[in-house]
């Protein structure tokens, strides 16, 4: 090994500028000092009108200032990892450790086996050695389409692969592939049109069979694995069912140029309605045993089946820092980011996704684990703690368990299949201690939380092309589900004794534990950005001053707060390559974030802790429909339905009517607004109301499907009507 390819497999380098950052971060803490010195020296006598309202502003700026002061972890310290592959192949050439990539599903519905399968065949598709894959579905629909879409994945993959590595073709989903813009003209133009023609029939085949509910009746005669469905299997109820669609060690199978294939296993883990299943978290960690018993591989990816591998790289970029001679044995897991192939250029659902991929995730310095896109080093995520004899990985599998290649694989299935029962777990380590943790929400940051706590270093690497690409929501109503469900799980896990002030405490940086507390703390962020979207603009209808007057110094510290943390956040979001619409649709989602999911988020933590309520997970649906997608492009938002919007819609219309009904004083009451005191106020409600004209024109003008809903445009103008004249008397 000595002197080829001198240096190290990465390196990391501090991110630059931090001095001018620190002191605009100063001057902020002290404009937040003063504004609550402000609201805490000037509180209405008691009898004067607004003392309560004035109150709870205070309250409000004390929640963000708060809020404010612990973010600033995620951008003390921003961290960024360069790999070096050349130097990896230098070194080790093809003889690199073998890796286990775990793809989950959970319903074929609302997860369409086709993309299941396209997925898997761009994580068989890595440029590594073929023999080093080994691929595990866990499909928890019990789904024998599914089930037959991998059937014919496997048979099509001794195509796919050898056509990816001969033309180096990127993105290796071939539905991905198939459709990306520049297929014109290459060189291999007949292989290509071959090759596309022979995966279209292969998704007519699989589109068909689920359409007429049928498996080609001859396919079931070569699989025996069809023998496993009967007519009471349902995916609530039935046996292990574990089939190795390829087993990779077996000299015989080999794609049509004769090299070796990846080994793709089938599981779906037994099921019975009296056990807990423990959702994915269970899934995995059947995965994880499963597994162990027929590859073992040191290292593990795990990847949601909407995300297909985007580059060919990620495996070898991984094995970068898992294999580095000086700090690799430290790396308990390697985190790329979620990034998505769906979303409008103008991000009219305002996600923060480039900003937290660019500047928060850095920022941490270690990283969370986000339940998709992550390499483990199986040895962490099995709960063991890292001291220093923990081996490289290398010296690792070459010692480790290897399946004794002769060995049948019907026998090692059998074997296998246990390991996947509902009763395996019960009062074992597994969801405690070893494994991913059972009774969360939010399990992959709370497992992730857990391997930092043993020891273990994380690594968040974020290359130019994407590691993976998955689908976001497509309506409103899904996002801020799929939201309130985060919040929800995140602040229960601020509850519980995984708090990152208690379980961090004295053994994780400070900086680490408030970045965790950003995240989790986004519940109860709620109340004070709902106070301040209602009480001011309730305040400026009666005429009641809650911020200082215009030619006051105290203006000028509200105005720079205000303008500099926004001027801030717009030229961040610029940096990390979105435009000023995108931002401006970001501040828009946040607050619909803040004022709908975080709060239902925080109510449902609260039902819960009060033995109220529970839980409930609703997978979000991957697949939208055509009018819809057009109707996004266009820039419209696609609302769906949810009960949420009521108080979303209530709020608009509350912002709306004091808007209007301070303009027409104005105009009738000339000097009402001149009172200068009322200008910050004014000034808010208006933005509110600009936030919200989406919701406006979804409600009065919008006439196709994705407006909102008929009945809320009466109800919320009722509900804010109500409110008004009720604060007015
Ligand atoms: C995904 O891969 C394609 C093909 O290599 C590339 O052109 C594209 O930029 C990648 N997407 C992202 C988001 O990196």
């Amino acid at each position: 090994m000595g002197g080829k390819g001198k240096g190290p497999l990465f390196e990391t380098a501090v991110g630059r500028g931090r001095r001018w950052y620190t002191l605009y971060a100063i001057s902020v803490l002290i404009g937040l000092c003063l504004i609550w010195l402000y609201r805490a020296t000037n509180i209405p006598e008691v009898g004067e009108k607004g003392r309560w309202a004035w109150m709870g502003m205070l309250a409000a700026e004390i929640c963000f200032g708060f809020y404010w002061f612990i973010t600033q972890s995620l951008r003390w310290h921003p961290v960024y990892h360069q790999t070096f592959k050349n130097r990896l192949f230098q070194r080790h050439g093809n003889d690199l450790p073998p890796v286990d990539i775990f793809v989950c599903t959970a319903d074929p519905t609302i997860e369409p086996p086709i993309m299941v399968m396209n997925t898997v065949l761009s994580v068989m598709a890595y440029d590594y050695p073929e023999e080093k894959i080994n691929v595990y579905v866990s499909d928890d629909g019990a789904s024998k389409f599914t089930f037959y879409a991998l059937l014919e994945a496997a048979d099509f993959a001794k195509h796919w692969i050898p056509f990816c590595k001969r033309f180096n073709v990127e993105p290796r989903s071939p539905s991905a592939y198939f459709s990306s813009p520049d297929l014109n003209g290459l060189s291999y133009a007949s292989e290509l049109n071959c090759i596309k023609e022979m995966y279209n029939m292969m998704e007519d085949r699989i589109k068909n069979a689920i359409e007429f509910d049928h498996v080609p009746s001859n396919t079931i005669k070569q699989h025996k694995g069809f023998s496993e469905w009967n007519s009471q299997t349902a995916p609530g109820n039935h046996q292990s069912i574990l089939q190795i669609l390829i087993d990779g060690r077996d000299q015989s199978a080999t794609d049509v140029e004769g090299n070796m294939l990846p080994t793709l296993v089938y599981l779906s883990r037994e099921k019975r309605p009296q056990y807990l299943h423990n959702f994915k978290a269970g899934a995995l960690n059947a995965l994880i045993r499963v597994s162990s018993e027929i590859s073992n591989s040191p290292v593990i990816l795990n990847v949601d089946c909407d995300m297909y591998s985007n580059s060919s790289e990620s495996v070898r970029n991984a094995m970068c820092f898992f294999l580095d001679e000086e700090r690799g044995h430290q790396i308990g897991y390697v985190q790329f980011p979620q990034n998505f192939n769906n979303l409008d250029k103008d991000n009219i659902y305002g996600d923060y996704i480039s900003v937290i991929d660019e500047v928060e995730l850095p920022g941490l310095g270690d990283c969370m684990y986000l339940g998709t896109g992550c390499f483990h080093r199986r040895e962490s995520l099995c709960g063991r703690k890292y001291s220093k004899d923990c081996r490289m990985l290398t010296y690792m599998w070459s010692q480790g368990k290897m399946r004794d290649a002769g060995e049948n694989t019907r026998i090692i299935e059998e074997r296998a299949k246990g390991l996947a029962n509902c009763t395996y777990d019960q009062n074992t380590g597994w969801g405690k201690d070893i494994g991913i943790k059972y009774g969360c929400i939010v399990e992959d940051v709370v497992t992730g939380w857990s391997i930092q706590m043993n020891g273990w270093k994380s690594i968040y690497f974020n290359p130019q092309r994407k590691g993976f690409l998955g689908i976001s929501p497509t309506t409103l109503a899904q996002l801020l589900v799929q939201h309130k469900r985060w919040s929800e799980g995140l602040f229960q896990t601020f509850l519980s004794k995984y708090c990152p002030f208690l379980y961090g405490y004295g053994k994780i940086e400070l900086r680490l534990q408030m970045a965790y507390a950003t995240y989790m703390l986004w519940a109860p962020m709620s109340l004070p950005t709902l106070y301040y979207a209602i009480v001011p603009s309730l305040c400026l209808l009666k005429g009641i001053p809650l911020f200082p007057r215009v030619s006051s110094t105290w203006f000028l510290v509200f105005a720079y707060v205000i303008i500099s943390t926004h001027i801030y956040s717009l030229g961040e979001a610029l940096c990390c390559g979105e435009s000023l619409g995108s931002w401006w649709n970001m501040q828009r989602m946040r607050l619909m974030r803040r004022i709908c999911s975080y709060f239902f988020g925080l109510i449902d933590t609260m039902m819960q802790t009060l033995g109220l309520g529970r839980s409930n997970f609703d997978i979000s649906a991957k697949v939208a429909d055509h009018e819809a997608l057009e109707r996004l492009e266009k820039g419209f938002m696609e609302f769906g339905s949810s009960p949420m919007f009521s108080i979303l819609a209530a709020i608009a219309m509350l912002n709306l009517f004091s808007l209007v009904a301070s303009v027409i004083m104005v105009v009738v009451r000339q000097g009402f607004i001149v009172r200068e005191q009322m200008v910050l106020q004014f000034l808010l409600c208006g933005v509110l109301v600009l936030l919200n004209l989406p919701i406006y024109e979804g409600m009065f003008l919008r006439k196709d499907n994705g407006k909102l809903p008929a009945y809320l445009a009466f109800e919320s103008s009722v509900v804010a009507a109500l409110v008004c004249l009720f604060s007015l008397y």
